[in-house]
């Protein structure tokens, strides 16, 4: 955790807290406890707008980042938050996200496994993960599958608690032959069969879950706003100052 500390390593936490965060109250009510959230992928579009919403709130927010720097240029953003830091796209490193977690927070209501890499530009080419995977498999389906079976858990003994998977509209099924894309990789199927991928995980953790009610798990779509909307509008308004 951070706001100080290496990728992925610990530092002083931001707030220190008791056993939970408790809302601010009128005298002589009772406080309840606020719920506390772990985003990935929250240094920008949609992460960071939940981070900022729910921090609004009054949730407790611990940001996941995967640079220092944009990591803390997110907590400025958020008032109270903890910032946490990992890439993604190692397995080790997700490992230590899990561990930093587990050893610095005694509950966690939502998992909101949000980080994520888009289908990229037309020249787009296959990249691998530090573990030798399909890099958008890695990071948008098996860093998060990981994480969330780390922090299960952590979930479990705070019920009742989310899993909220961000997915896509846009999907595509697995070629079990070639699930790492060796063949014919284009940014767009890597893209849609990780979030297939992420969406069969959630169905089958839903099962698994949800028969005590102790975790939740779900999927959601089309979130906005997100960075490819907002280079987007950049791009839209330098359009229309050029028409003028
Ligand atoms: N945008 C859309 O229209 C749309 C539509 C459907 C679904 N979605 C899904 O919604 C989610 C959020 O999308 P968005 O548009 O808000 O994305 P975004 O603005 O590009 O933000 C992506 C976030 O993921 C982080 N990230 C990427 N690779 C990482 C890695 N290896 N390790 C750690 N963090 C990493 C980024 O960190 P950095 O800041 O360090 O880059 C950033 O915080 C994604 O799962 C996406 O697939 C988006």
């Amino acid at each position: 955790m951070c706001n100080g500390g290496g990728r992925g390593g610990l530092a002083t936490p931001r707030v220190r807290r008791g056993p939970q965060s408790v809302s601010a109250t009128p005298a002589g009510t009772v406080p309840y406890a606020m719920p506390t959230v772990l985003i990935t992928g929250a240094t920008d579009g949609l992460g960071l707008q939940v981070a900022r919403d729910l921090a609004g709130e009054g949730w407790t927010v611990l940001l996941h980042g995967r640079s220092r720097e944009r990591g803390e240029a997110a907590l400025a953003q958020v008032p109270g938050a903890r910032l946490y830091l990992a890439d993604l796209a190692s397995l080790d490193e997700v490992r230590r996200l899990a561990d930093d977690v587990l050893a610095h927070e005694d509950r966690l209501d939502v998992l909101c496994n949000n980080a994520g890499l888009g289908s990229g530009s037309r020249d787009a080419t296959r990249r691998e993960s530090a573990d030798g995977l399909e890099l958008l498999f890695a990071v948008n389906y098996l860093a998060h599958f990981l994480l969330t079976m780390r922090l299960l858990d952590l979930l479990r003994r705070s019920a009742p608690a989310r899993i909220v998977n961000v997915a896509s509209a846009g999907q595509q099924a697995l070629d079990f032959d070639d699930p790492q894309l060796e063949r014919g990789w284009s940014g767009a199927r890597a893209y849609c069969q990780s979030k297939l991928a992420q969406i069969m995980f959630t169905v089958s953790l839903a099962e698994r879950v949800s028969d005590d009610d102790r975790a939740r798990c779900y999927h959601v779509t089309s979130p906005a706003p997100s960075r490819w909307l907002a280079r987007r509008a950049r791009v839209n308004r330098k359009s229309e100052r050029r028409l003028r």
